[in-house]
């Protein structure tokens, strides 16, 4: 294996950012809101968390030791620690998940960008809730300037990627990590003090277990797969860089702490002001879009200067999040052509943003001029994210679970756990427990329940 020598993270501090900055993207702003308001509120939440703590946290590590152990691209971390084995088909399975999931994330990523320039002049201002409605689905509908934003952040994304990965992702997260949360949190008071702001507070907080079906619990599952990176080899291949003395098992609490915390600030944040202007919870991929405006106008309106720079800044930090995140797919994707195709690493970026582009394209008119065209009933975009976070991520994380739980020689888990014993590796045995028989045995009850098997 070529063992060519490979950028590392500089810091502490960069390794857990760089790895939020993979985790919190639009996953939690965008994707959770309105899965939790498909899905019920509260209840799906409890199912969240339940998931992130027993298959997320535990696979998270997993995840870790085998990048780290191998300090290499994500299919080929399987062919260092399991030689000649079919295991690799999991790491090819990763790599094709995220580029399926770079070409579909990365139409909302450009959606951001033109709510960048609708905050920045101020075209929100004298406008209802109904017209916010109709302004976004005039723009998803329109067939150009979708795809242009489209191909604007996949460009953002490869230039940085060429850049190499310490400069571009630490930098980045450092920065933008903790203005957005300090915003998400102001926006969230604003939010939850306007009027008729209290329904929506119920529907988050209050849980309704009637509303839990099958459908729920996937819904729940992928949800907490998609929004943590997990089960595609991202995190994986982010361990590849990171040092030795990294500790493990707190790195990926501290990052499922930040990812889950922007989640349910994200949603503190939605249902409030969706119930306040009468923005059904449903309202699916458009709801962040369309319920997002009324509250930068609600709160601030009266100060037209302070509406469009807290906008502006919101969108802006919106986009950054959402490109940690797209690097962190790019990079998966590029890695693995780049050292098991001995492909120059320029060249094997070029092809991942060229067929990001070109399916991102089809995704994006999918939810417009091309929306009659469906495959088992779903929009080219909705098969994307249903067949990736409720299907190949979920899957990822139930092998991932297998092998470092069963396969894998306990010795390499104890010293990567242990950083080779200078750490006290309390966590050992549960960590063995949860991957041998917790997460597999829960995430395959999830898959048979969706069957229909159980209820
Ligand atoms: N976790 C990212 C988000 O929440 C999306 C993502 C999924 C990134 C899978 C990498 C891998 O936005």
């Amino acid at each position: 294996m070529k063992q060519m020598s490979r950028a590392n993270f500089g810091s502490k501090l960069g390794v857990i950012l760089a790895s939020a900055g993979s985790a919190v993207g639009l996953g939690n702003i965008w994707r959770f809101p309105f899965e939790t308001g498909n899905h019920g509120g509260a209840a799906f939440i409890l199912i969240y968390l339940g998931c992130v703590l027993f298959f997320g946290i535990p696979i998270m590590i997993a995840e870790f030791m085998i990048g780290r152990h191998s300090r290499t691209n994500t299919a080929g971390a399987y062919q260092i620690l399991a030689p000649r084995t079919h295991w690799r088909w999991v790491g090819r399975m990763g790599v094709l998940a995220g580029f399926l999931i770079l070409s579909y994330y990365s139409v909302v990523a450009g959606w951001t960008l033109e709510y960048i320039c609708e905050a920045a002049t101020n075209s929100f201002a004298g406008k209802s809730a109904q017209d916010f409605i109709a302004s976004f689905n005039g723009f998803v509908g329109n067939p150009w300037r979708p795809v242009l934003w489209l191909i604007v952040f996949l460009l953002a994304t490869h230039f940085i990627i060429v850049r190499g990965v310490e400069k571009g992702i630490e930098k980045s997260a450092k920065i933008m990590m903790p203005a957005l949360f300090i915003l998400l949190i102001v926006l969230g008071i604003c939010s939850v003090t306007l009027p008729g702001a209290g329904e929506g507070l119920k529907f988050l907080l209050k849980p309704d277990f009637s509303k839990v079906n099958s459908n729920v619990l996937l819904s729940a599952m992928g949800q907490a797969f998609f929004s943590l990176s997990l089960g595609m080899g991202c995190l994986c291949t982010y361990a590849s860089y990171f040092r030795n003395d990294t500790n493990l098992p707190r790195t990926a609490l501290n990052v499922a702490s930040i990812d889950t915390l922007v989640a349910i600030l994200a949603g503190l944040i939605i249902f409030p002001a969706a119930t306040s202007v009468n923005i059904p919870v449903d309202s699916g991929p458009s709801l962040l879009f369309i319920t997002l405006p009324n509250v930068f106008l609600k709160a601030f309106g009266d100060v037209p200067m302070i509406a469009v720079i807290l906008s502006v800044m919101f969108y802006v930090l919106l986009a950054l999040a959402a490109l940690t995140s797209t690097i962190s797919l790019h990079e998966v994707v590029t890695a693995y052509l780049h050292e098991e195709f001995s492909m120059s690493r320029k060249k094997a970026a070029w092809l991942v943003t060229a067929g990001c582009t070109i399916l991102g394209i089809f995704c994006s008119l999918s939810l417009g001029v091309g929306k009659d065209y469906t495959i088992f009933g779903l929009t080219l975009f909705d098969l994307f994210d249903f067949v990736t976070a409720k299907i190949m991520l979920p899957a990822g994380g139930f092998f991932i679970a297998l092998f470092m739980g069963w396969y894998v020689d306990k010795k390499i888990v104890y010293d990567e756990i242990s950083n080779r014993g200078t750490l006290k590796a309390s966590t050992y045995r549960l960590l063995l427990f949860l991957l041998k028989y917790v997460a597999p045995i829960g995430i395959g009850l999830v898959f048979l329940n969706e069957l229909g098997l159980f209820f």
